[in-house]
């Protein structure tokens, strides 16, 4: 094969290359990773000189290349960019560059398949926290009116089985990382060797799931938190998905294996017909030479600057479900909402129960309309209680849901997703609201509109607590059509059209807890409900790997009774507020219960978080890579380095007596700091005698340390009992105001 380069691109942002090639062909990806720096066209001559790959024995007789859409066209025997036929034929696509586009940051390349007669488009966009994404667009152009009949095979659709979007990896990216999980264990992470052949995960349950990757992430061995070179893939996509890390012996081109992802279709999902557009979910690609905290900082930065990041604080938040759950009584919640606002809650969000039949999980979703025979008068009085007291009012829904015991079900069973050959297991009782259903979509968009314009809602908790499967349209003759990606898509759809008539409306993604972690519903929604796991113990590591992609303000934590409802462990309370003050935080108790002295304590926890916030949501979290992995140390860092919060925190006892030196993340070496522990939530019980001395010292107030002590030697820690955490405050001294810094002098 002959290749024509017209020009090379080069796309450059925070520390980060993208180099493609426009030959004819089809052009090729000469480098995505670490900046190459300027290069001068003789630099673009020699990177694409050492692009090609060697002919190998018994392979094909021409140098392989890695183009931006490989398939066997180019002898890539790895997964195809595209896979799909128009009724049994065009299955061989032969995909040539016709255009490029260009403008800052992003290169869209334009393709045509002669055979299956599709245009494509990729779009390239690195922006300036160095992610790159890539989204696919599939055309099946209009046939031309005045042109010749199609034949029976032009005419059919063509039927889109897969579209992966693909970047290269090195030969020493071997370690992979990814999540899995289940309820009140979400994001639990699972690490091994890449070797030869296809590491793929499917998503199959139409949402993100509780076992979802969440980040793929390739490696050098041995990557950490704070050390190593990585590559990342994020599919920001609700609905069915695919993951892979390939790599064959032969290599890809130059390179030794791929990073992909995209939408998981059904069978007849998409079908093409002339005049049709499949667009692919938006794939992100980061890497890090600066290992995990690296890629957590390129996500965050990318989040943090989309114009439609919260900005506003993010408010105390008291939830009712593990308060009250279904027994909603008027005068039992504004007896809450009275003493949420005493402890300084700043909104609360009245949980499952309050609509038509809904006295357990049985019946009720899809009726939702408030139910007079538990709210009388509605939800007036709560709501307008909730707002009198200065508090935001919130409300739980679960639109695309259905069961079987309401009014909706009993008078549209047409609007359910699912089979003309009957229904399939029922999950928590329920079932799945088609809402690609035009009646379906706009009864729920009136509901919502009306609830959220009736009560002055500020903020919906916007579950989904079920698995989809069969998830098809149903038609006449059993003619039915796979429905997640319409789905999806309308999800998406009646999440926008809700918040373009009411712009200040905030809405949590919850699934069961955090089964819709994606940054597909979090470009519309404002946090995530991270589990519905409140045990402190669980929740150190599920808030850790969730901030792997997502920053803290998105990330809802709350704190939970002493004994958690869903593991049955006790613990402290300052193990708990610590450990939900990393996030968006909130608490999730029956404040009825607790003594004058519990109130007293959350009093305090909640004044500090207001303290703390602005730091906590605007800074750099830094997890630290410890030999013990039952002990974390993890904080948010100024962007200036200027001031910091550390968690240290112990899940079980150690062998180890001493905890030893142990070097803080994130802060500058060359600047002078002070530290001090903060004992609002409590102290930690020691397991251990005393000290170490900086720590008793540290106990009544500043003590300066030097930035190269608190990063290079280390500090050494006091070893906790477990299930216990330490909250350690750093500030740079100059920053320290007046009289803190005379305190210290
Ligand atoms: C799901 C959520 C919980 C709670 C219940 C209510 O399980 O994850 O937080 O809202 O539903 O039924």
């Amino acid at each position: 094969m002959t290749r024509t380069t017209t020009r090379t691109v080069h796309l450059r942002a925070a520390g980060v290359s993208f180099v493609v090639e426009l030959c004819d062909p089809l052009p090729r990806i000469l480098h995505w990773g670490e900046d190459l720096g300027e290069l001068t066209g003789d630099d673009l001559t020699a990177l694409s000189l050492t692009a090609g790959a060697a002919v190998l024995n018994n392979a094909i007789d021409a140098p392989r290349q890695f183009t931006v859409w490989p398939t066997e066209a180019d002898g890539w025997s790895g997964t195809p960019a595209h896979q799909g036929h128009r009724s049994g034929t065009a299955t061989t696509p032969r995909v040539r560059l016709t255009g490029t586009d260009e403008r800052p940051g992003e290169l869209t390349v334009s393709l045509r398949d002669e055979g299956s007669g599709l245009d494509l488009a990729l779009t390239y966009r690195l922006d300036a926290s160095g992610i790159l994404s890539v989204r696919t667009r599939i055309t099946r152009p209009a046939a031309a009116e005045d042109g010749p009949r199609p034949g029976p095979h032009e005419a059919a659709p063509y039927d889109l089985t897969g579209s992966t979007t693909m970047l290269p990896l090195p030969g020493r990216a071997q370690e992979i990382l990814d999540f899995t999980g289940k309820w009140c264990r979400e994001r639990s992470p699972q690490r091994g060797r890449l070797g030869h052949g296809s590491h793929v995960r499917e998503v199959r349950r139409g949402r993100t799931g509780q076992d979802a990757p969440h980040l793929l992430t390739v490696g050098v061995p041995g990557f950490g938190f704070r050390k190593g070179e990585v590559w990342a893939l994020h599919v920001a996509w609700s609905g069915n998905q695919r993951w892979l890390a390939e790599r064959l012996p032969e290599g890809a081109g130059a390179h030794s294996g791929v990073l992909g992802g995209g939408e998981l279709l059904a069978p007849g999902e998409i079908r093409l017909a002339p005049g049709d557009t499949y667009t692919s979910p938006e794939c992100l690609f980061a890497w890090s030479d600066q290992g995990l905290d690296g890629l957590a900082d390129r996500f965050h930065d990318m989040l943090r600057s989309r114009p439609q990041h919260p900005r506003a604080v993010r408010p105390l938040t008291l939830n009712t479900w593990e308060a009250v759950y279904f027994d909603h009584h008027q005068d039992r919640l504004l007896d809450l909402a009275d003493l949420a606002a005493a402890s300084g809650v700043e909104r609360l969000v009245l949980d499952d129960g309050w609509f038509l039949g809904r006295r357990d999980d049985t019946a009720g979703l899809g009726d939702w309309t408030v139910d007079r025979t538990v709210w009388p008068e509605g939800l007036g009085p709560l709501a307008d209680r909730v707002h009198s007291h200065g508090m935001q009012f919130g409300l739980w829904v679960e639109p695309e849901m259905v069961n079987l015991d309401s009014r909706m079900a009993r008078e549209h069973p047409e609007w359910i997703l699912g089979p003309s050959a009957g229904l399939g297991p029922s999950a928590r009782h329920q079932y799945v609201v088609n809402l690609a259903h035009e009646e379906a979509f706009a009864y729920l968009l009136e509901s919502l509109d009306a609830l959220v314009t009736e009560y002055a809602i500020d903020y919906l908790k916007w579950d989904h607590n079920r698995d989809l499967h069969e998830a098809v349209h149903r038609a006449a003759y059993g003619a039915d059509r796979p429905g997640v990606h319409a789905q999806t898509n309308a999800l998406y759809r009646l999440i926008d059209v809700l918040k373009s008539r009411h712009p200040a409306l905030e809405i949590e993604s919850c699934s069961s807890g955090g089964g819709r972690v994606d940054l597909g519903i979090l470009a519309r929604t404002d946090r995530v409900w991270a589990s519905d796991c409140n045990d402190p113990v669980e929740r150190q590591s599920i808030q850790r790997w969730t901030a792997q992609l997502l920053p803290p303000e998105l990330i809802g934590s709350h704190v939970g009774a002493p004994r958690s409802h869903t593991t049955g462990r006790i613990t402290d309370a300052s193990f708990r507020q610590i450990t939900a003050l990393f996030g968006h935080a909130g608490i999730e108790d029956d404040l009825t219960a607790r003594t004058p002295d519990e109130l007293a304590a959350l009093t305090h926890w909640a004044a500090l978080y207001k303290e703390l916030r602005p730091l906590l949501h605007s800074g750099r979290v830094v997890r630290a890579d410890l030999d013990d992995e039952t002990t974390l140390l993890h904080g948010v860092v100024a962007r200036d380095a200027g001031s910091a919060l550390y968690c240290w925190a112990r899940l079980e006892t150690s062998a180890a007596g001493q905890s030893g030196r142990v070097c803080l993340p994130g802060l500058d070496p060359g600047r002078p700091y002070r530290v001090r522990i903060r004992s609002e939530a409590g102290l930690p019980l020691l397991h251990q005698g005393s000290g170490p001395a900086w720590y008793t010292a540290a106990l009544d107030g500043w003590v300066p340390l030097p930035g190269t002590v608190l990063t290079r030697a280390g500090l050494p820690m006091p070893t906790l009992a477990p299930n216990q955490a330490l909250l350690m405050e750093i500030a740079v001294a100059e920053s320290l105001p007046t009289a803190q810094r005379d305190a210290t002098a």
